[in-house]
């Protein structure tokens, strides 16, 4: 009788409630308040970090210089650079559903092919000629197009997409996000350079699935970890 009860629950839960809950159109949730500066000290909860109280706000608060420095491209292989303004970094956006970066790409250089869980990403060149592209979902189309100055590219969420530098001087983009953390997923790294947890030893992706994925032996797999280890 009891189960009984709970399908009947479910049911009209289905059938009455369900069409009335408002759709949700935007990533992260709308602010209850004019502001919530984060005080990053204390653990984030489910709609982001608590605010800190009005008496210790400030006008820095508001303001970021984070990304008027120009990125060192030359510590990487990929000579490229993310300079991040998420709540993190600049706690005055925290529970404003918005966040920007900065990246610097060297002649030659290119991004890790990455994704935003959280996150739509929309940027604008400012200097230099980039190749920006992404990749679908379903049918793992690409859709990619060179870019100068003044021109602006979409990433829908989620979507894996990359940058390349195909000009002959140095590219830079701000890139606008509608979540105060997007969160990046590197491809490469998230399989070939992942970190346990525990320390039982046990929670790793086992090399069987990385052969399998890639159709490479345990060599091939072995050399990509070192790589991406250095
Ligand atoms: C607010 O300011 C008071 C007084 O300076 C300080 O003791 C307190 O730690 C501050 N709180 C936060 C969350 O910054
Ligand atoms: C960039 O990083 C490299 C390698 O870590 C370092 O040698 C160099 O001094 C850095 N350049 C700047 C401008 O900070
Ligand atoms: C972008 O430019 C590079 C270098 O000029 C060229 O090789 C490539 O085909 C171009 N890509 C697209 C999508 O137009
Ligand atoms: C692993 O694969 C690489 C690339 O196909 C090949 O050169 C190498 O001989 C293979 N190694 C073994 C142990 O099978």
């Amino acid at each position: 009788m009891k189960a009984n009860n709970i399908q009947i629950q479910c049911i009209i839960f289905l059938i009455i409630l369900l069409p009335i809950i408002k759709p949700s159109h935007s990533s992260d949730p709308d602010p209850l308040q004019d502001f919530c500066i984060a005080d990053l000290k204390s653990p984030p909860s489910i709609n982001g970090y608590p605010c800190k109280p009005t008496v210790n706000v400030t006008s820095d608060d508001f303001f970021f210089d984070g990304l008027s420095k120009e990125g060192n491209t030359t510590n990487s292989p990929m000579k490229s650079f993310v300079t991040h303004g998420h709540v993190l970094a600049f706690p005055g956006l925290n529970t404003l559903g918005m966040s920007m970066n900065r990246l610097d790409i060297a002649v030659g250089g290119v991004t890790h092919p990455h994704t935003h869980p959280r996150a739509t990403e929309c940027g604008v060149v400012v200097k230099g000629k980039m190749l920006v592209g992404l990749i679908t979902s379903a049918n793992n189309v690409v859709y990619s197009k060179n870019l100068s100055a003044g021109q602006v590219f979409v990433i829908p969420r989620g979507l894996v997409h990359f940058q390349m530098n195909v000009g002959r001087g140095n590219v830079l983009v701000f890139t606008a996000f509608n979540s105060h953390f997007p969160g990046t997923v590197q491809i490469s790294k998230s399989l070939f350079a992942s970190k346990p947890s525990g320390n039982n030893g046990v929670n790793v992706v086992p090399d069987e699935v990385l052969m399998k994925a890639f159709q490479v032996n345990k060599t091939v797999v072995d050399e990509i970890k070192s790589n991406l280890s250095k």
